[in-house]
């Protein structure tokens, strides 16, 4: 088999790549080992920057976003006692999107079908061949047979397990690993609220969230290692009840029946290069933050803006000047939501030591209470525009 760009990966990354390639006339073919039906259904992010809308409306898939999506304003931050509306529209002219992953990669399966796109799914034994001079890639199919893939580029978009990023020899890698996890959870319950709530608690951080008008998300801090069976439902709701301040001037957090509980550890992960030969990589293959702060899909998605432009650049019009530009400009928005998450983390999560503590709660003072502080956080947020 031969393609122009061979794909490893169909998480958003991966099929917004094949998607904006197909629309600048590159063909693709992409690779996955887990079934259509799994990745439709992975339960993660759950909002859109505001030029990850734009993007994605740019791209044709931005009809579903536009009528079930909701449009936020902005977050409340909140503390014991003080809860504070950041309205980032005003502080920045920008918003975001309510709008899960799962519904991101719904519409992306839907479009690149109507395309024709070629996706095997449920490959295994993918193996990176020869990035430098004759790329392919190896794969056995779902019937059993062993296929060689060649092309021009290969795209690295499978995530934080995949292949791609052992095939950059010798990369630089930065890694910090906190000492908490999420212990998150869907419920088919109407938020009790109208846009996000992050709540510093001394017990710990917990965030309320949602996916549509009857289906909330929340989360609550815990230690490292928590089984999510050995919390009933009720300690749950009680949990998130007292951190989120249920009763607060006259706040109420109704409960309701829960449908999937998860727990997430949490690192900061930045590999560097981000191309080597013809291999490049994007989206968490590269790079994992924290998800304080909802930074991971948004950076798929800003990486794979850049890649497909610099992909068409040098395959259609023999001009490496983007593809080789590509690695460093990614970076340099990768470093900046590298450091957004970990400042929204540290400043939300609590460690158990007074002092720490009494930092958080200056920085949050001063975030809600100055119009400076309240923009430099609605300006990471909402996202700064693709290609800063
Ligand atoms: P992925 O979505 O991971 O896609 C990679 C794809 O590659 C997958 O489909 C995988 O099956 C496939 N793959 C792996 N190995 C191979 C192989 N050998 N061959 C072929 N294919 C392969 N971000 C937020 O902003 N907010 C959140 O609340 C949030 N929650 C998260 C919860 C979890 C459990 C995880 C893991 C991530 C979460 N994230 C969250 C991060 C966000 O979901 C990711 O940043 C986003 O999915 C990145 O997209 P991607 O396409 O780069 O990677
Ligand atoms: C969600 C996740 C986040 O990390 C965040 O900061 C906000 C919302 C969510 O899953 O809804």
């Amino acid at each position: 088999m031969r393609t122009q760009v061979a794909i490893i990966g169909a998480g958003p990354a991966g099929l917004l790549l094949s998607h904006l390639l197909a629309q600048g006339g590159v063909e693709s073919v992409v690779l996955e080992t887990r079934s259509e039906e799994y990745v439709a259904a992975r339960i993660r992010a759950g909002i859109l920057e505001h030029s990850s809308v734009e993007l994605l409306e740019a791209a044709g898939l931005g009809a579903r976003i536009r009528a079930e999506g909701d449009e936020h304003r902005g977050i409340y931050l909140q503390w014991p006692g003080e809860r504070h509306h950041l309205d980032f529209v005003d502080l920045t002219g920008r918003s975001v999107w309510v709008y899960g992953q799962t519904e991101v990669q719904k519409d992306l399966i839907a479009a690149r079908r109507a395309g024709g796109q070629e996706i095997h799914y449920e490959v295994s034994d993918v193996a990176l061949h020869d990035v430098e001079l004759s790329p392919h890639v190896t794969f056995t199919g779902k019937d059993g047979a062993t296929r060689r893939l060649d092309a021009m580029v290969i795209a690295g978009c499978d995530g934080s397990f995949g292949p791609s990023r052992s095939a950059v020899p010798s990369p630089t890698v930065h890694e910090k690993v906190y000492p908490y996890s999420w212990f998150g959870i869907l419920a088919d319950v109407a938020p009790s609220t109208d846009e996000l709530i992050y709540a510093w608690h001394p017990d710990g951080f917990a965030l309320h969230s949602m996916r549509s008008a009857s289906v909330s998300r929340l989360y609550l801090q815990v230690p490292n290692g928590t089984d999510p069976r050995s919390w009933s439902d009720d300690r749950i709701w009680d949990e998130l009840s007292k951190r989120l301040g249920h009763g607060q001037n006259g706040w109420k957090l109704t409960p309701g029946p829960i449908t999937d509980k998860s727990v997430l550890p949490m690192r900061s992960y930045v590999q560097t290069p981000m191309r080597h030969g013809n291999l490049y990589l994007a989206g968490d293959a590269a790079h994992i933050v924290p998800p304080t702060g909802a930074k991971g899909l948004n950076l798929a998605i800003a990486d794979v803006a850049l890649l497909s432009r610099a992909l068409i650049a040098t395959i259609k019009d023999n001009d490496p000047r983007y593809a080789d530009a590509y690695s460093g400009d990614a970076q340099r928005r990768v470093w900046r939501c590298t450091h957004f998450s970990w400042w929204m983390t540290t400043m939300l999560h609590t460690s158990g030591d007074p002092f720490d503590a009494e930092l958080q709660l200056s920085q949050l003072r001063w975030v809600a209470g100055s119009r400076a502080g309240a923009t430099g956080l609605a300006e990471n947020y909402a996202g700064l525009p693709i290609g800063y």
